[in-house]
């Protein structure tokens, strides 16, 4: 399949709908993040997953079991193709997100949705990790993360290009990495992501999923965009 999911950050559900309009077919699926989900909601999810489209529904529930449990089921509602976590909410918080997306699934008759986490923001950086009581380096605790989100049954993680070689040594070739911090190689400028890859050389370090936001939602012509990095690949 197509690996590409774009990020749909933008703030209304009709911008939203004329790209994925724009997009469909020559891209893998739709991110619909915290900025568009809190101005357009489940009812937004539902019109594309409607339409057949996937949709990567990227809330990173982090909160007591029963909660994100409740959250996920929710989640699985709308028809979202993959939900993520926070890593760190630990495995009880992990079984529980992934135990309902399995049971709400089959009560729904629908396929089961891949169930992420996150495990350091990489917004992150040591000094960070320190400030928040964590005193390994920070590969060292994305690489742990990842074998816990694994160990919790769990089907992969979100991770920077950076990340990437280290967790699919760790976790074997069937987790899922799904990796932000793409820029395509003919793009000059890289906004504001500091380490980037570009999408070839993503996929080549292990990366699963590429989300890509700005380089294709910011083109002249995105479905272009989208095109040339597929062709890239
Ligand atoms: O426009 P751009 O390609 O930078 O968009 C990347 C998307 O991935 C955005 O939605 C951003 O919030 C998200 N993301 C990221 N880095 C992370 C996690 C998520 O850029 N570590």
């Amino acid at each position: 399949m197509n690996p590409i999911l774009v990020a749909l950050d933008v703030a209304s559900a009709d911008r939203a709908v004329a790209l994925a309009d724009a997009l469909r077919g020559a891209v893998g699926g739709f991110k619909i993040g915290k900025q568009l989900f809190t101005a357009a909601g489940p009812a937004m999810v539902r019109e594309l997953t409607s339409r057949g489209d996937r949709v990567f529904l990227d809330l990173k529930f982090h909160d007591i079991p029963n909660t994100v449990a409740g959250a996920v089921q929710s989640a699985v509602s709308t028809g979202a193709w993959m939900v993520n976590v926070h890593a760190s909410g630990g495995s009880a918080m992990m079984k529980a997100a992934a135990e309902s997306a399995r049971k709400t699934a089959d009560q729904l008759g629908q396929a089961r949705p891949l169930v992420i986490a996150v495990t350091v923001l990489t917004s992150m950086d040591d000094q960070a990790l320190r400030e928040v009581g964590v005193g390994r380096t920070m590969i060292d605790q994305v690489v742990a993360l990842s074998k816990l989100t694994k160990a919790s049954g769990l089907d992969g993680v979100v991770a920077s290009p950076k990340e990437v070689t280290a967790i699919r040594a760790a976790c074997g070739p069937d987790f899922q990495i799904v990796t932000p911090g793409i820029r395509p190689a003919d793009q000059e400028g890289k906004d504001d992501q500091a380490r980037t890859l570009t999408p070839a050389e993503a996929i080549a370090a292990g990366s699963t999923y590429l989300v890509i936001g700005r380089p294709i939602t910011g083109a002249p012509v995105p479905r272009e965009a989208a095109e040339r990095i597929a062709a890239s690949l």
